[in-house]
């Protein structure tokens, strides 16, 4: 009799641990998030501009692209800072310039463009160019995201990018590299973990079922 129960509760807690680890697994699947790929694909000083000789100009013109890569879910978007600095080395750098995008929707696998000028401290953007016309920014980005999931929207989660802008003698990124622009990057996972939780809970109901059959 006690051999009997303790192999039916066996069969019961092992297909109970496979019944949890599919459902976790499957809405860490469904759940999971990746953020916005976000970059800078054009960047442009006309005050570099060796060959349109108008260095009083202070002008910034650049194109930030976001691509949200997520087949199933949409993303919101709180403010966008967007600060210009003159140097690449976090600690030497000064601030030439600040852009907010207001915040949006975005849909699911779509990629939005965002065409915008701003002035920047021209002595500061003049003063980093090489000898041979080229120079190297950094562009740093700050916002919070929700992504919608199905019916509802996730927590705030915090996007802090960075990365650095070459430009060439015509103030503006190469040629060559134009296609391509400068991905903003972060140190940190590139994946929202969220899921993980929602999965855990899933889980919990599955067991609570469970012991009521
Ligand atoms: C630089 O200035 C020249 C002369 O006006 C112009 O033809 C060229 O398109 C400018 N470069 C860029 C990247 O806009
Ligand atoms: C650039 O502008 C300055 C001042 O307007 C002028 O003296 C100079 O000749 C110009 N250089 C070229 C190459 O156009
Ligand atoms: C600076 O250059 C940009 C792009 O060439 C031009 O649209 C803008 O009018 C210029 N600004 C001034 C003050 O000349
Ligand atoms: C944007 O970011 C810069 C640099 O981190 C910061 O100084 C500024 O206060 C921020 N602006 C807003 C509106 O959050
Ligand atoms: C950045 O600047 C700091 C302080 O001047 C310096 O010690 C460091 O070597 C610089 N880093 C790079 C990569 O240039
Ligand atoms: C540009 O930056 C320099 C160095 O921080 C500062 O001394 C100057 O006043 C700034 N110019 C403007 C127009 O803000
Ligand atoms: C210009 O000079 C800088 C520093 O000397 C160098 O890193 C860069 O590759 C040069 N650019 C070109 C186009 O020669």
């Amino acid at each position: 009799m006690a051999d009997r129960e303790s192999g039916g509760c066996c069969r019961c807690c092992f297909s109970f641990i496979i019944t949890l680890g599919l459902t976790s697994l499957f809405m860490w699947l469904s759940l999971r998030a990746d953020n916005p790929k976000c970059t800078i694909k054009h960047f442009y000083l006309p005050a570099l501009n060796k060959t349109l000789n108008d260095s009083k100009n202070s002008t910034l013109i650049f194109e930030l692209k976001l691509d949200n890569g997520n087949k199933d879910k949409g993303i919101y978007y709180d403010p966008i800072n967007l600060t210009f600095y003159d140097n690449p080395n976090v600690s030497q750098s000064l601030p030439m310039g600040n852009f907010i995008i207001p915040g949006f929707r975005q849909g699911q696998n779509k990629k939005a463009k965002r065409i915008e000028s701003l002035e920047v401290n021209r002595t500061l953007a003049t003063a980093r160019a090489f000898p041979n016309g080229s120079a190297v920014f950094r562009v740093d980005m700050a916002t919070e995201l929700r992504f919608r999931i199905m019916f509802w929207k996730t927590k705030r989660h915090k996007l802090i990018l960075r990365t650095n802008v070459e430009v060439d003698s015509e103030g503006a990124i190469p040629k060559d590299h134009q296609k391509k622009g400068f991905r903003l990057k972060s140190g940190a996972p590139e994946h929202w973990g969220g899921g993980a939780q929602i999965g855990l809970f899933v889980g919990l109901m599955v067991l609570v079922l469970l012991n009521f059959r």
